[in-house]
């Protein structure tokens, strides 16, 4: 069965066409990094006027590069929700118009549960159970899987998320957005045990915090240099201080989220990872990761980067699992900004 999946739930527009939930036929993602770039984060007003404008020729890519035309449909599946109200609106309004015109059934499905069900685009896929690190600019979060649609949240983070201390930290720094890439690269560069910064490791829970880590950064640049008179800016730092300070800044937020899922590891017992989500793409993370699971006999799943950030493949791929099951929604569908998953 081939569907089309549609993801604006954020700010990429992206569309992709996936057989029987594992083929990817195609997947286009159209970036706003140059839009929101100047303003050091997403513009949400910004965000889904540039959803409108992309949509229609994004989607017609993503069949086109597929060689598949709507007839040869079985479903169309999109984001509804969890996300920016505004951005899910447009895909979800495409997607119904689209569906409904065409007569395709319609499938609703939760952003996470994409990020999820990543790994299974890619080979080998993993077995259920499994445990999966769900990092990115919007939720940190461990779960169990235990079959397609059946998920067991086990901690997630109680203030930032991974990728949001990311893009502050990067902001701070006076670096671009999106600021994960960037810190990424710029501690490549730096040595990760300069600074100590802190660690919420909140070992009663499988929860996460990167808030205390945020302020430690933001204290730490104050602390480096002088402000000018009346000037709310941050102290402009030396190169090499910079990459210091984003290596231990990495380091601090890996450390965590391997402890965790090490954590998950021994109290589920189910030994097999998967790593999803924007920050999935995180050499560092990606890296430690792989060595955990060498070092207790888990079995670790990371998708390519392409498919660790937003995508729609993702979403054609959780939307099959749900046509098979005849899970379909109809026009009266609406987007939420929160929905949790399991
Ligand atoms: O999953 P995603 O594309 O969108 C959301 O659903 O949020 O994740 C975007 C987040 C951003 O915060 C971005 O800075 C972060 O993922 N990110 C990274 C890297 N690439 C993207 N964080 C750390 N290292 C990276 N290489
Ligand atoms: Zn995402």
């Amino acid at each position: 069965m081939l569907i089309l999946g549609i993801d604006t739930s954020c700010d990429d527009t992206s569309a992709a066409v996936v057989e029987d939930g594992f083929r990817i036929l195609s997947n286009i993602v159209s970036g706003q990094e140059e839009i929101h770039a100047k303003y050091g984060g997403i513009v949400p007003e910004l965000a889904s006027r540039q959803h409108i404008e992309m949509i229609a020729p994004v989607v017609d890519e993503a069949l086109k590069t597929a060689g598949v035309t709507l007839d040869d449909l079985g479903a169309v599946a999109v984001c509804f929700a969890p996300g920016l109200i505004g951005s899910l609106l447009v895909g979800c309004s495409f997607a119904k118009a689209l569906a409904y015109a065409r007569n395709i059934p319609l499938v609703a499905v939760n952003h996470l549960e994409g990020h999820l069900l990543s790994p299974f685009l890619q080979s080998p896929q993993p077995e259920f159970p499994f445990l999966s690190l769900i990092v990115s600019g919007g939720h940190t979060s461990l779960y169990a899987a235990e079959d397609f649609g059946r998920y067991t949240e086990l901690g997630r983070t109680r203030d930032d998320a991974a990728g949001e201390a990311y893009d502050k930290v990067s902001k701070m720094l006076g670096c671009g957005y999106p600021g994960g890439p960037i810190i990424d690269l710029l501690a490549a560069g730096g040595n990760p045990v300069a600074i100590d910064f802190p660690r919420a490791y909140l070992p009663e829970s499988l929860d996460f915090s990167f808030s205390g880590l945020k302020t430690a950064v933001l204290n730490y640049i104050r602390s480096r240099g002088p402000r000018a008179n009346g000037e709310r800016r941050l102290p402009e730092l030396p190169e090499p201080m910079m990459a210091d300070i984003a290596a231990s800044f990495q380091k601090a937020v890996v450390d965590v989220l391997i402890r965790k899922t090490q954590w998950a590891v021994e109290q589920k017992g189910i030994k097999r990872v998967a790593l999803a989500g924007g920050v999935a793409a995180n050499r560092g993370l990606r890296k430690r990761m792989q060595e955990m699971g060498d070092e207790h006999g888990v079995q670790v799943f990371v998708p390519p980067v392409s498919l660790c950030t937003d995508n729609a493949a993702m979403i054609a791929a959780a939307g099959y699992h749900r046509a098979l099951k005849k899970e379909f929604s109809g026009p009266d569908l609406n987007p939420r900004a929160h929905l949790p998953l399991g």
